[in-house]
C-alpha cells in the first residue's frame, strides 16, 4: 500500500537525510501527499505523451507515403511511476511538494526517436521544434559534445499544450533523438551500469569506450551513404 511504499522509499533514501539533517517524520508526511496528487496528475503527463506521439506518427506517416521512405525508424515512450518519481525527487534534492517537484523534474513523461542517420535525427528535432504549439525548454546535444562515458543522444524537452476540461495544462515531455546505433550502445550501457551498479570493471569500461568510438565511426560511415538515399533536407542543422 501507500504508506509501506513511501516507508520503504524513506528508508531507502535513510543516509543521504540524515546527513541533510531532514525530519523524516515531516518528509514522511509530505511524501504521501505527494504520492496521492501525483497518482492523480500523472495522467497529465500521459497525455502529453499521447500529444507528442501524434505529432511524430504524423510526420513518420506522411514520409511514408510521400517519400516511401521515414527517417524515423522506432519511436518508444514511458511515463515515470510515481515511486521512481518520488524518488527522483528526494534524490534532487528541495521542496516535497508537487509544484516544486514539477518544476524540477522534466522527465516524468519521456519519448525516444530512433533514426537512421544523425541528420535524421537533427531533421526531426528541427521540424517538432518548429511546431507552434511545441515550446523548446532546453536541448541537450551530447552528440556535438557526447557524455565522457561516450554517451550520444540529442535531448529536447518541449513543452506542449493538454487541453482538458477546465483549463490547459502545459507539460514537459523529454524527447531523446538518436541514431540505431546511438541506441544500441546506450541500451548495452545501461544494462551493464544495471547489473554493476555504475561500478563497472576497469576492461568493460575499456571495451564500453571502444564500442562508442565504433558507433560514431559506423553513424559517420551511414551518413555519408544516406546522401545516396536522399538529398539532404533545406531545413536540417547537423
Ligand atoms: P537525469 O536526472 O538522469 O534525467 O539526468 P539529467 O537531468 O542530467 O539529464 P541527461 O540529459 O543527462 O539525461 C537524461 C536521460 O538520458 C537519462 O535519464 C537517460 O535516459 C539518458 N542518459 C543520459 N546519460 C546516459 C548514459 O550515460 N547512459 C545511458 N544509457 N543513458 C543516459
Ligand atoms: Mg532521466
Amino acid at each position: 500500500d501507500t504508506r509501506s511504499r513511501v516507508r520503504a522509499l524513506v528508508a531507502a533514501q535513510q543516509d543521504q537525510l540524515t546527513r541533510q539533517g531532514v525530519d523524516q517524520e515531516m518528509l514522511a508526511r509530505q511524501m504521501r501527499q505527494v504520492y496521492e496528487e501525483f497518482t492523480q496528475l500523472r495522467m497529465h503527463y500521459q497525455f502529453g505523451i499521447d500529444e507528442v506521439q501524434t505529432k511524430v506518427n504524423i510526420l513518420r506517416q506522411e514520409f511514408e507515403q510521400i517519400h516511401d521512405y521515414s527517417p524515423i525508424e522506432h519511436v518508444r515512450s514511458r511515463l515515470k511511476s510515481t515511486e521512481s518519481l518520488i524518488e527522483k525527487a528526494v534524490r534532487t534534492g528541495g521542496e516535497m511538494t508537487i509544484p516544486a517537484i514539477r518544476a524540477r523534474i522534466h522527465d516524468i513523461a519521456g519519448v525516444r526517436i530512433t533514426c537512421s542517420f544523425v541528420s535524421d535525427v537533427y531533421w526531426i528535432a528541427d521540424m517538432l521544434s518548429r511546431q507552434p504549439d511545441l515550446e523548446v525548454l532546453t536541448v541537450k546535444d551530447y552528440i556535438a559534445a557526447p557524455k565522457p562515458n561516450g554517451y550520444r543522444s540529442l535531448h529536447v524537452i518541449v513543452q506542449v499544450p493538454v487541453f482538458l476540461s477546465q483549463h490547459t495544462e502545459y507539460v514537459p515531455v523529454e524527447l531523446q533523438l538518436r541514431t540505431i546505433a546511438m541506441d544500441f550502445w546506450a541500451s548495452t550501457e545501461h544494462k551493464l551500469s544495471y547489473k554493476y551498479e555504475k561500478n563497472l570493471p576497469a576492461s568493460l569500461r575499456a571495451e564500453l569506450d571502444d564500442a562508442a568510438r565504433v558507433a560514431a565511426d559506423l553513424d559517420e560511415r551511414m551518413e555519408r551513404m544516406r546522401a545516396e538515399i536522399r538529398p539532404m533536407p533545406e531545413h536540417s542543422a547537423p
